[in-house]
């Protein structure tokens, strides 16, 4: 199934809770993501980062396509490169459902998010907070999905920025219904019914998950304030 009609199965289940893989044990991958799978998650966030676009560098296509071996889970892959126009067909061919790349990599997203949708892929796009709402609009109705950033990206387990959550009521009015909206840095106990309340669809969460000894407990805590405050 490709992931845009993967992510159409989706679009009825939200809000929706999405571990990112960053902080993982990549020495026992698969049996990260099976415990991940029993415990209800649908959606795993994969970030890339170039050591270029942001001060910091993890993994490429190789772990996606060693994820998608061992699941059907919807693979979202974030990417923090510079260049994203060269890599998101060799993303989705690894087996991305969703490909997001940032507008402060490009001069114009447009052309990468049609890319995208061509190869039967969803489309996302991510700015940093310090990027106005403005400044992307003209290619949101080019997105299946659109990440608005509470870091400024690189690492986990950075202090959340509650200034952007005013973002997402500007994105639903020009994306609609079914756009899909992303927030990603700080999302734990304290902050995430906040997210939830501002009209957050997909929730990421890094440190809050895996930095427990207990993920399932982790899950099934932010999981609860999740549903808890859904507006
Ligand atoms: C940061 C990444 C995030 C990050 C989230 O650049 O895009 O996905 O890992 O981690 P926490 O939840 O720890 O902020
Ligand atoms: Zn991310």
């Amino acid at each position: 199934m490709s992931g845009s009609s993967k992510l159409s199965n989706l679009l009825g289940r939200r809000p929706q809770l999405l571990p990112s893989m960053l902080l993982c044990d990549f020495a026992n991958l698969e049996r990260e993501i099976r415990i991940l799978e029993e415990n209800g998650i649908q959606i795993l966030h994969l970030d890339v980062m170039d050591g270029d676009f942001v001060p910091n560098f993890t993994y490429g296509m190789t772990i996606v396509e060693a994820m998608r071996k061992v699941t059907d889970l919807f693979l979202d892959v974030h990417l923090m490169i510079s260049q994203p126009d060269r890599y998101v067909e060799a993303f989705v061919d690894a087996g991305a459902d969703l490909v997001t790349f940032h507008a402060e990599a490009v001069d114009d997203p447009r052309p990468i998010l049609e890319n995208i949708r061509s190869r039967g892929a969803a489309s996302g796009l991510a700015f940093n907070p310090t990027t106005s709402v403005e400044s992307i609009a003209d290619s949101v109705p080019l997105c299946d999905l659109v990440l608005a950033m509470s870091i400024q990206p690189g690492f986990g387990g950075q202090k959340f920025q509650p200034e952007v959550l005013p973002r997402f009521s500007e994105l639903r009015e020009l994306g609609g219904p079914d756009l899909v909206l992303e927030i990603d840095g700080g999302v734990n106990l304290t902050t995430i019914e906040s997210c939830v309340q501002a009209g957050v669809d997909w929730l990421v969460s890094g440190s809050a998950i895996f930095t427990k000894d207990d993920y399932g407990q982790a899950i099934q805590g932010l999981t609860n304030s999740m549903m808890v405050q859904k507006p």
